[in-house]
């Protein structure tokens, strides 16, 4: 057994595990988190994606020993803690880009990946980010248009948000409420 300590979906973990245990074994039957699935035996489907780190990696593929130390994002940390969902699995759900949801999770958590380094991809560079995973249900369109729509969402987010903290004045310009009763 090795001892292990790694933060799941913002949560710290330390674990005795066998060095063989593979990552999605240890999220699905240790930790409860099912939402990262077990699509095929063969590391081809991509339906175990995590994020580890913020860089998308086949679960499957990874033991866990490996993830020590690791910040590992399961779909289950996506949305926030009142239940808002992220930019990206709002656009899955807008743009009707899952229907078994098999390959949902790890498709998601590939195009968080891409659009960490790609805000903005065509078509040809979403296809190319998500080639590691395998749908069998959508024809990949929808996929392609929700992951362009959250780039989108996110970026326009991200630009909201430089707006706003540019437009605030300086902390030092701020009354504090203190001060404020001292001079009245
Ligand atoms: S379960 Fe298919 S790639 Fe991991
Ligand atoms: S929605 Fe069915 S495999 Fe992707």
């Amino acid at each position: 057994m090795t001892r292990v300590s790694v933060t799941v979906d913002g949560v710290a973990y330390s674990d005795d595990v066998e060095p063989r245990l593979l990552l999605v074994q240890y999220l699905r039957e240790r930790l409860g988190k099912i939402g990262t699935v077990i699509g095929c035996d063969t590391s081809n489907c991509g339906s175990c994606t995590v994020l580890m780190d913020g860089k998308s990696v086949k679960s499957c593929s990874v033991l866990t020993v490996q993830a020590e130390g690791a910040a590992v994002t399961t779909v289950e940390g996506l949305a926030a803690a009142d239940g808002t969902l992220h930019p990206i699995q709002q656009a899955f759900h807008d743009k009707h880009a899952l229907q078994c949801g098999f390959c949902t999770p790890g498709m998601m958590l590939a195009a968080c990946d891409l659009l960490r380094e790609n805000p903005n991809p065509s078509d040809e560079e979403v296809r190319e980010g998500i080639e590691g995973n395998l749908c069998r249900c959508t024809g990949y369109q929808n996929i392609v248009a929700a992951v362009q729509a959250a780039g989108a969402a996110m970026s326009a987010q991200t630009a909201t948000d430089a707006q706003a903290s540019a437009g605030d004045p300086p902390a030092a310009l701020i009354p504090a409420p203190n001060a404020v009763e001292a001079s009245a």
